[in-house]
């Protein structure tokens, strides 16, 4: 009988789809693992990959217990197509289709518009994976690096969800998409990853902290409305995705944190009150406040022009077509149709903000964002506590979303952090305050050395609270062979 609960190893694949009688994407997915396999070898550096790193694998999809945890060398983690099990009687949540049974199979008038979507979330996963690709060379602690580490491999196996809903849903063109996953790259000139913030640096491990604080959010939203999806098996497929992300959150919100409790107690050790006598501050080997805050606004911005433009026809086609639903549709109170409803969106008249009612169908996106933002506060106010436990005076905060972005109603107005339009003077002036410069990356790089003794941490980082897998504060997290 198949089990669709555990994770069944009988195929080079791990998975509880049932791939060993289902030939002919057992074999599809066979032809596409080495070339998979070759791109993490070339990928990551040599001697990380002879590593014993310990990383949780998934072995069920059982939300009280699916993962364990053990020494792995990353070449050989077994990556794996593992879907949430099957709701039974599930139907379409939204849109035209609202209250129908769940479609097993992708219905052809929407085959286009969903093999789109799987294949941008697809290009997100090895996009962010070849970003971080160097980081494990100046990882902050043996326990850092190993939560790099299982991000990356968690990542790979997002990639492996979709290219499976690729190769079994959607024949040829599902393959070659499959194949193209594997060609974009990410800053590639020729062949770049499809979405910006995907081609972006993660020059240190505050870029990759906010990035997972902020993008893999992003990520998160969408998975969270494809999880809505009226196509049961991306459903799944995300819903299980959700389970993994979480924990990439949690590296990014615990590794801020870290960041700024490490700068506020040596301002505390050295009597140094005012956050932004930065030379002084830096000279403690630590990251000064106010460039955590730059940094917080590069990462937010490019994460909010992810959600794409607010008033978005694509994405009313999608949730009309009950491709896609809102964040938390079972729990939203309305007909889930949209038919009349409005949703307030901002807009730009004269050069001014302003929120306008639109039809909500059209405001898909706007919700979403404004769903991110609210999840997204969250960590900002925590943060915020442990600024305040140390009795230093500052508060971090995120900067108004008209400011620094590429899409929507605001790309291309200058507006400064707290959402006034200036004028592009003023702008290039404030500039240097609100985004890191190259001063600012130069002196964090100059703090990203390797700490790669059991138990402790580079300067600029303080130690966690708890270990991974309650394991004590100088477990071993990564075995590093060095050749
Ligand atoms: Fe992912
Ligand atoms: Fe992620």
């Amino acid at each position: 009988m198949l089990d669709l609960i555990n994770v069944s190893y009988d195929t080079q694949i791990p998975n509880n789809v049932g791939l060993s009688s289902d030939k002919k994407v057992l074999k599809a997915l066979e032809k596409w693992h080495p070339g998979y396999i070759d791109w993490w070898n070339k990928l990551i550096p040599q001697n990380f990959q002879e590593s014993m790193v310990y990383l949780r694998t998934a072995v069920s999809v059982d939300p009280k217990g699916w993962a364990k945890f053990d020494y792995v060398k990353m070449p050989e983690y077994r990556w794996g197509v593992l879907l949430a099990p099957e709701v039974e009687g599930r139907v379409i949540p939204c849109g035209e289709h609202m209250g129908e049974p769940a479609w097993q199979e992708v219905p052809g008038e929407y085959r286009n518009l969903m093999k789109r979507l799987i294949v941008i979330q697809g290009d997100t996963e090895p996009g962010s994976v070849e970003q971080q690709r160097f980081l494990g060379l100046t990882a902050p602690s043996l326990y850092d690096m190993r939560n790099l580490f299982q991000v990356n491999v968690e990542e790979g196996r997002h990639l492996w969800a979709m290219v499976y809903l690729l190769q079994k849903y959607f024949g040829k063109d599902g393959r070659e998409e499959a194949d193209d996953l594997l060609i974009r790259s990410s800053g590639s000139e020729e062949a770049p990853r499809m979405l910006g913030a995907f081609n972006e640096e993660t020059p240190d491990w505050l870029s990759f902290f906010m990035f997972t604080y902020f993008t893999d959010r992003d990520g998160k939203m969408q998975l969270e409305s494809l999880a809505q999806s009226g196509f049961d098996p991306l459903s799944r497929t995300c819903r299980f995705m959700l389970t993994e992300e979480a924990h990439h959150m949690f590296v990014g919100e615990t590794g801020v944190g870290r960041t700024i409790q490490a700068t506020c107690e040596a301002m505390n050790k050295a009597g140094i009150t005012d956050p932004y006598d930065v030379n002084k501050i830096r000279d403690l080997g630590v990251i000064d406040l106010p460039t955590i805050q730059k940094k917080l606004n590069l990462h937010y911005t490019l994460s909010l022009d992810l959600f794409g433009q607010e008033i978005s026809t694509n994405a009313a086609n999608a949730f009309n077509a009950g491709i896609k639903g809102r964040y938390m549709e079972g729990r939203i109170d309305d007909d889930h149709q949209l038919k009349n409803d409005t949703y307030k969106v901002l807009d730009l008249e004269d050069g001014k903000i302003v929120e306008k009612d639109v039809p909500a169908l059209t405001a898909i996106n706007m919700r979403l964002r404004d769903d991110y933002v609210r999840d997204a506060s969250g960590g900002v106010g925590r943060w915020n506590k442990l600024i305040e436990k140390t009795g230093i005076e500052f508060a971090l905060k995120l900067p108004h979303q008209s400011f620094n972005r590429q899409i929507g109603v605001f790309a291309g107005h200058n507006f400064d952090p707290d959402g006034n339009h200036v004028s592009g003077d003023a702008f290039d002036k404030g500039l240097p305050n609100w985004l890191p410069t190259h001063a600012d990356g130069d002196f964090i790089q100059s703090l990203m050395k390797p700490c790669y003794e059991p138990g402790k941490f580079a300067s600029w980082i303080a130690p966690p609270k708890v270990g991974i897998d309650n394991k004590p504060g100088d477990f071993e997290y990564v075995k590093l062979h060095m050749a």
